[in-house]
């Protein structure tokens, strides 16, 4: 499973960055306004930090608004992924871009119909929001289930599954069980990945038996 990191913050993309965990960064128009940043700043500084896919998102709502905007953010840097909404002109924008050669990420998935649309447009990626369908009480993890069983019975589809929307690391546990090709993850939930009580007791209790035995490696 490839992990991105979900945010427009620099400074968390470089910490993370320094783990040699993180594949690529995703970004929407409220975490670059919550950067407080020029768009273009903020994408050429994360793009210059993580070479993997770094999602920009288009804020026209019109296929050729989209294709303008697209053009501005590509030439931003090579690995800019160009991110539209999952709609009618979102979706002929993906595919006109997707033959020009571009990544693009398409966003706001909520129903396997929807995903299934954005593969048949070529897109790089679908991002189906898990977080926002658990937050109203339907299953985020059951659309993973259903996208990716669709998916299956079309190996010639070339879209990744990019498991957005995470609330907690259990979403990147059975996103991963069910094999989605990423996950993109906000900075602290990344972070509690790591962690577990067993794992610090652990190493506790080794380096107090290490020092009580007052031995040494070099
Ligand atoms: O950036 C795309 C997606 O991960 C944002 O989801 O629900 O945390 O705003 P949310």
């Amino acid at each position: 499973m490839k992990f991105f990191v979900d945010t427009a913050d620099v400074a968390e993309i470089k910490l993370l960055a320094a783990s040699g965990l993180l594949d690529g960064v995703t970004t929407n128009p409220s975490l670059v306004a919550k950067s407080g940043r020029a768009m273009h700043d903020v994408i050429a500084e994360i793009c210059a930090i993580v070479p993997g896919p770094v999602s920009a998102e288009v804020a026209a709502t019109d296929y050729d608004g989209m294709l303008h905007e697209a053009r501005i953010l590509r030439a931003i840097a090579k690995n800019v992924t160009v991110k539209v909404p999952l709609t009618p002109d979102g979706l002929r924008a993906c595919r006109h871009l997707t033959n020009d050669g571009a990544m693009v990420n398409v966003t706001l998935c909520f129903s396997a119909a929807q995903a299934l649309l954005a593969a048949k447009a070529g897109a790089s990626f679908v991002s189906p929001f898990v977080g926002r369908l658990d937050d109203i009480g339907e299953s985020g993890m059951a659309l993973i289930a259903d996208i990716m069983t669709i998916f299956r019975q079309y190996p010639y589809l070339k879209t990744e599954v990019l498991v957005a929307s995470v609330r907690h690391p259990m979403h990147v546990v059975e996103a991963a069980k069910l094999g989605a090709h990423v996950a993109t993850v906000p900075p602290a939930i990344l972070r509690q990945l790591f962690n577990h009580p067993l794992t610090d007791k652990g190493l506790a209790a080794f380096l107090a038996d290490w020092a009580k035995a007052g031995l040494k490696i070099a």
